[in-house]
């Protein structure tokens, strides 16, 4: 079991499969990723070593992310090699769905058992103009393609932005009401590529908070799948909010992830100064040097992360490690 200092438990890995994007949000990749590297992206058998590893030390859930994972054209085999790691309980995926009805039926097939949907705006033009890809239609289709499957369900992820979805909120409602989703409205985070952006979008998750307490809806009990959210329910709606706030206290308190990068880095935190390679061990089959080195590193993760200090430690933007 991975324990840290503060006696919190990781049994959930964020596997980040490349930094590659094709969509240009303007909080993430404004610009395109002028720092990803010409390093391979890790392959088949080093992902198989790698969560070999972390599943006997206790990974139950791993979720797959990016960049864009459904760039890589393996995407389905990464799937179905996660599912047939012993002790590997729960695969997730996070996209920004630019090929979810081409290809969720595949992912399915491969034993995918949750999906988290990037989703901005659900105005056509606002949604092309934050992620610069005008798809809209297509994804929210994937989306009611996702909840008719034997998923059931799907969480969206919309991050809060001052002067571009922050009066989107009766119209996210009105796409709940009768699709059981779990809407995520995630505070924008600062990262050193989006330092000027965040000062002039930031909003506080406190302003929907208050919103949805003056129209009825009502904190629920944490529950095993709401991750860092804060998640609330109403009588007449079928879907649920849950609110991510990573700058309000408290958050970090019941951290249970950990997250490794495309590349084979380890990173305890998604703001920390350092990460550690892990790549050079997954080039044998044997995992006790991995398991060995990740006993040693979850003893240097932090209490909290950097965005308390107005820093972002080494984090670019949140395609590096996969949000
Ligand atoms: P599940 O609980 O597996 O559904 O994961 P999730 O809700 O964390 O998944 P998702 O990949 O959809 O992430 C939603 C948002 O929450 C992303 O913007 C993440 O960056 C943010 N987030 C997730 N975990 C952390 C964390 O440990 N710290 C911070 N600051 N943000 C996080
Ligand atoms: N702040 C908050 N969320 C972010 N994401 C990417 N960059 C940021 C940021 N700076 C979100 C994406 C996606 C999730 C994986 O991370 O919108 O939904
Ligand atoms: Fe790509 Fe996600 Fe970043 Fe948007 S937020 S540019 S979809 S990695």
């Amino acid at each position: 079991m991975l324990t840290d200092r503060f006696q919190r438990r990781f049994t959930y890995l964020r596997l980040s499969l490349t930094e590659r994007c094709n969509f240009r949000c303007n909080y993430c990749l404004p610009d395109g990723n002028d720092c990803s590297s010409d390093e391979a992206d890790l392959s088949l058998p080093e992902i198989r070593r790698l969560l070999t590893a972390f599943a006997r030390l206790g990974t139950r859930k791993v979720r797959l992310t990016g960049g864009e994972p459904a760039l890589r054209k393996d995407l389905t085999d990464v799937i179905s090699l996660c599912k047939q790691i012993p002790g590997i309980e729960k695969v997730a995926l996070t996209t920004n769905g630019f090929n979810l009805q081409r290809e969720l039926p595949h992912w399915l097939d491969a034993g995918l058992d949750a999906l988290n949907v990037s989703v901005d705006s659900l105005e056509a033009s606002s949604f092309a103009r934050i992620t610069g890809a005008d798809r809209l239609q297509y994804i929210l289709d994937g989306i009611d393609q996702a909840l008719a499957s034997p998923l059931r369900q799907v969480k969206l992820n919309t991050v809060l932005l001052r002067q571009h979805n922050a009066t989107d909120l009766p119209a996210f409602l009105r796409f709940i009401q009768e699709r059981p989703v779990a809407l995520r409205f995630i505070e924008l985070m600062r990262t050193n590529d989006n330092t000027d952006f965040y000062q002039a979008q930031h909003l506080s998750g406190e302003v929907i908070r208050q919103h949805l307490l003056d129209s009825g809806w009502s904190l629920q009990p944490k529950g095993e799948t709401d991750g860092p959210a804060l998640e609330y329910a109403h009588p007449d709606y079928a879907g649920r909010v849950g609110l991510i706030m990573p700058y309000s206290k408290d958050f970090c308190s019941s951290c249970n992830r950990l997250r490794v990068s495309s590349r084979g880095e380890l990173f305890l935190c998604l703001f920390a100064d350092q990460h550690q390679s892990l790549r050079d061990l997954l080039q044998s089959d044997d995992p006790a040097p991995v398991v060995a080195f990740l006993q040693r590193a979850i003893l240097g993760k932090e209490e909290t992360h950097y965005l308390h200090q107005q820093h972002s430690g080494q984090t670019r933007h949140l395609a590096m490690i996969g949000g």
